[in-house]
């Protein structure tokens, strides 16, 4: 057992990982400020785990790398973030104040704390860029060239990371997330294709796909993803993939969703999204060599647990629902 900081954990990648760590016996401190967060994501293991304290702070304030150095994490993994495309290309400073300025602020806080293990939630479909095109898979050698600010962030994070290590021995794994789907994911954001089709097939709406629909990404479920964190903590080093290796594309995704809901208004197209690359495939041998991780959860199996989720619980509504997505 020991003391592990989660930013990000009430969002829906984090708010999995903190059940594992929970279940697992460790002290976990989430630091959200549920800006897209949800409470929600951890009231039942709130209510279980008496080991977990929930700081509802904005990682970029000076007084929330005192607390979080205070509370001497193990080990920090950081998933809280800006994480729009869009609104990274239309405000480039507040993408930058979250995801740069927050970032170095919870690594003096890791310094300070004296945190041994510091695990980064990056973004595979961004760093890489257009690389894709001319590449079927994409390794960890590939040139990092982002199309969007919040790829260039997500980028620049890397090398923090990695001159925190040179300069002050902060160990970090930098995990390259493909596109994570799965239960918890708000089916009215911006991204999230599988959660928002779904949704929109189960209200009857048409879905929207921005531009022709043979973009491809590489989904990867949450259950998985969380594994990959939780493994980091005591394995591996640098910037490792986390993906399935596949890449289906938008329409693929469509058709998989209708026949499972068995019914679904026809789609419409709309205009491709800025900043967005046609391609995401994701090598995954180094997860596999480092963190002996591989995916576990199959398309179809996690594409039926999006739909039970969304069937079991009123979701939240919210502006702009209406069932667009790349
Ligand atoms: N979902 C994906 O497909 C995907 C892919 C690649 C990388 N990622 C990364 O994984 C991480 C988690 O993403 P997610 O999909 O769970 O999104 P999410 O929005 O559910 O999680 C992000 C969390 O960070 C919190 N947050 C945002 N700004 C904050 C701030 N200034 N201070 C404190 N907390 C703040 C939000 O409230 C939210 O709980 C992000 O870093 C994202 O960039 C996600």
């Amino acid at each position: 057992m020991s003391q592990v900081v989660v930013t990000g954990g009430g969002g829906f990648i984090g708010s999995h990982i903190v059940d594992r760590l929970c279940e697992q016996g460790h002290e976990v401190l989430v630091v959200d400020d549920f800006s897209t967060g949800d409470p929600d994501n951890l009231a039942e293991t709130r209510a279980a785990y008496p080991g977990l304290t929930v700081l509802t702070a904005d990682v970029a304030d000076p007084a929330t790398a005192v607390a979080v150095a205070d509370f001497g994490p193990e080990a920090m993994l950081l998933l809280a973030a800006q994480f729009s495309v869009k609104v990274s290309l239309r405000d480039p400073l507040l993408d930058a104040r979250v995801n740069v300025i927050g970032l170095v602020n919870m690594l003096e806080a890791a310094r300070r704390g004296g945190c041994r293990k510091v695990v980064f939630a990056s973004s595979g479909g961004t760093i890489y860029g257009h690389a894709a095109e001319e590449q079927t898979l994409l390794t960890e050698t590939t040139p990092r060239v982002p199309e969007s600010f919040y790829g260039l962030t997500k980028s620049a994070a890397i090398d923090y990371l990695r001159l925190y290590h040179e300069l002050h021995g902060l160990d970090y794994a930098a995990l390259a997330l493909g596109n994570v789907y799965g239960p918890r994911q708000t089916p009215y954001g911006e991204a999230g294709v599988i959660a928002i089709f779904a949704q929109a097939m189960l209200d009857r709406r048409p879905c929207v796909i921005n531009g022709d629909g043979l973009n491809t990404r590489d989904f990867v479920h949450v259950s998985d993803v969380a594994d990959a964190f939780v493994r980091a903590i005591g394995l591996g080093h640098g910037l490792i993939n986390v993906s399935s290796a596949r890449e289906h594309s938008v329409l693929e995704i469509h058709d998989a969703l209708r026949r499972q809901i068995g019914h679904a208004e026809p789609h419409r197209f709309g205009p491709p999204l800025p900043g967005e690359v046609r391609r995401v495939c994701l090598d995954n041998s180094r997860a596999l060599e480092q963190l002996g991780w591989a995916p576990k959860v199959s398309l179809q199996d996690g594409i039926r647990t999006v739909i039970s989720w969304l069937e079991s619980r009123a979701v939240r509504t919210s502006a702009g629902g209406a069932g667009a997505a790349e």
